[in-house]
C-alpha cells in the first residue's frame, strides 16, 4: 500500500477535519504569499554552493580542480566542504554529508538549513547557489535531464492551520536569476522550486505544490533562500530533472536509474553559471 493510502485509511477523520479546517483559513489561497523581491549581489566574488547528496557534488568537484577539502569543516556538523578558486572566484562547496548515526546522507529541510547557517558563517559569500536534483512536472512541460533555474522557491508541506501562519506556511522566497544567464544558456528553463521533506507527496501536498505555481520538487532549497534570506545574502538554485512528479513512474525508480546522468548535468552546468557570474563581475 502506497504511503499515502496508508495515511489516508489510518486518520481519515483527522484528514477530513484538518483539510476543512485549513481550507476555512484558506491555507490553500495562492494569495497567501509575501511579496519580497529577491536580493541581488552587487558584486560577486565569493560563491558558496550548497549540494546535498555527496552522489550529486562529487562529479562537480572533479570538475572544480581547484578545490581543496577543508579538513575542518563545520562544527558539530557532518558536512564536507571544499574550497578554492574558479574563474577568479573564490568558491566554496558544501556537501552535507553523512547523519552520524543513520549512516545516510543527511537529505532535507534540517540538514540544509543548519549547514547553510554554519557555511554562511564561515565562508562569508556574497551569493548563495544550491545546486541539486529534483522531480520535474510534465503539466509544466518538465522532462528528465532538464536543467531549472529558480524564480522562486516555496513549502508544500508545513501546516499550520491558524489565523496569521499562511504566508509563513508557504514560506515563499525569491530567488535571484542573473540577467542574461538565460539568454547565455537557452536551453535551461526558470520556474518555480517547491520544497518538503519527502520524496514522494500527499495529496495535500499535491494542492500545494499547485498552489505554488511549482515547476520543480525538491527537498532543500526554501530552506537554504530562508537562511540566505535571513544573511542578506542573494540565493539562486539551479535543479536538474531525475523524475517526473506528475508522471507514472515510483519517483524512487526514476531518481535512482538518473540520478548518475543529472549528477554529471550538474557537473558542467555549475560551472557554466559560475563562469557566467565571473564574466559580469
Ligand atoms: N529529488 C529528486 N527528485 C525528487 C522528488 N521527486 N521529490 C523530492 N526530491 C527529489
Amino acid at each position: 500500500m502506497d504511503n499515502r493510502r496508508q495515511r489516508r485509511q489510518h486518520w481519515p477523520q483527522c484528514h477530513r477535519v484538518l483539510r476543512l479546517a485549513a481550507r476555512s483559513l484558506g491555507a490553500y489561497d495562492r494569495a497567501s504569499t509575501v511579496a519580497v523581491s529577491a536580493l541581488a549581489p552587487s558584486k560577486v566574488s565569493t560563491v558558496l554552493i550548497l549540494v546535498a547528496m555527496e552522489a550529486e557534488g562529487t562529479p562537480l568537484l572533479s570538475e572544480l580542480e581547484g578545490l581543496q577539502q577543508d579538513e575542518s569543516g563545520l562544527p558539530g556538523l557532518p558536512a564536507l566542504c571544499y574550497s578554492g578558486t574558479y574563474r577568479d572566484l573564490d568558491v566554496i562547496v558544501v556537501m552535507n554529508g553523512v547523519h552520524p548515526i543513520h549512516g545516510v546522507t543527511s537529505v532535507g529541510t534540517a540538514a540544509a538549513a543548519v549547514t547553510a547557517h554554519a557555511a554562511l558563517q564561515r565562508y562569508q559569500p556574497d551569493l548563495v547557489l544550491n545546486a541539486g536534483t529534483a522531480g520535474g512536472f510534465r503539466a509544466q512541460g518538465g522532462a528528465i535531464g532538464d536543467v531549472y533555474v529558480a524564480t522562486a522557491v516555496a513549502n508544500h508541506d508545513r501546516r499550520i492551520p491558524i489565523p496569521g501562519f499562511q504566508a509563513y506556511e508557504r514560506g515563499r522566497t525569491e530567488a535571484f536569476v542573473p540577467p542574461g544567464l538565460l539568454e547565455a544558456q537557452p536551453t535551461w528553463k526558470l520556474g518555480v522550486v517547491t520544497t518538503s521533506n519527502s520524496l514522494d507527496y500527499t495529496l495535500e501536498d499535491e494542492e500545494r505544490m499547485r498552489g505554488n505555481d511549482a515547476s520543480v520538487k525538491e527537498m532543500e532549497a526554501a530552506a537554504i533562500a530562508d537562511v540566505a534570506r535571513g544573511c542578506e545574502v542573494p540565493f539562486v538554485a539551479i535543479k536538474v530533472i531525475t523524475d517526473i512528479v506528475d508522471g507514472d513512474r515510483p519517483t524512487q525508480d526514476e531518481f535512482t536509474e538518473n540520478l548518475g546522468t543529472a549528477a554529471a548535468s550538474l557537473r558542467v552546468a555549475v560551472p557554466a553559471a559560475l563562469e557566467f557570474l565571473a564574466a559580469g563581475r
